[in-house]
């Protein structure tokens, strides 16, 4: 299992799905597993349950996925913050940490409704704070730094599959059983 982490708008869902393409292996994103379990919107959730019981359920919903899910998981932002989730996290899986400056991220987010912790009147103050609370926990999640500032998704995804290629770790190894030949020879081109 292929894990990405990082704040929220640092493209874990889009890079994460792209990754996966290329691959040839299933892609899951953990709010979109908690949504179905939910019923409901993450953002509908927060606001109405609090944060705390949100995070209980996405502990949950680590823990299963990370057994389960055999190919690409892009978590929600706040994934890394339980040391218990980054345990399953980085034994169960390589841990990819998409490193983006909160400058970057309010670039992609200014319009964005969907993130509910930056549903306040300052939020690029806010992605700071985040910035400076979670890098060091991302980066004790991570087995690896990849640093968004870069023009493409598709450079994103070429700079973890020759990561995967240095550590001899294409998913031909990776417990997803079929599709590796494909994934091969797009991870040469
Ligand atoms: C959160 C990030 C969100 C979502 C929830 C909390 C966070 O996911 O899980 O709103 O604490 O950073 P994205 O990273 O996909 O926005």
């Amino acid at each position: 299992m292929l894990v990405l982490v990082g704040l929220p708008g640092s493209g874990k869902t889009t890079v994460g799905r792209q990754l996966a393409r290329r691959l040839a292996i299933p892609f899951v994103d953990s709010d979109h597993a908690i949504e179905n379990r939910l019923g409901c919107s993450v953002r509908e959730y927060f606001e109405r349950e609090g944060e705390a019981r949100f995070r209980d359920i996405e502990s949950e919903v680590l823990n299963d996925l990370s057994q389960t899910h055999a190919g690409v998981l892009s978590t929600g932002g706040g994934s890394v913050l339980r040391p218990e989730n980054r345990q399953y996290l980085r034994e169960r899986g390589r841990v990819f940490y998409l490193r983006s400056s909160p400058e970057e991220v309010f670039r992609r987010l200014r319009y964005d409704q969907n993130r509910p912790l930056l549903q306040v009147s300052d939020p690029m103050a806010r992605l700071r704070d985040l910035f400076d609370a979670r890098d060091p926990v991302y980066k004790e999640a991570a087995h690896y730094v990849i640093e968004t500032n870069r023009p493409s998704v598709s450079t994103l995804v070429n700079m973890i599959i020759r990561q995967l290629e240095q550590i001899g770790e294409l998913p031909t190894n990776l417990k997803t059983g079929t599709a590796s030949q494909s994934m091969n020879a797009n991870a040469r081109s």
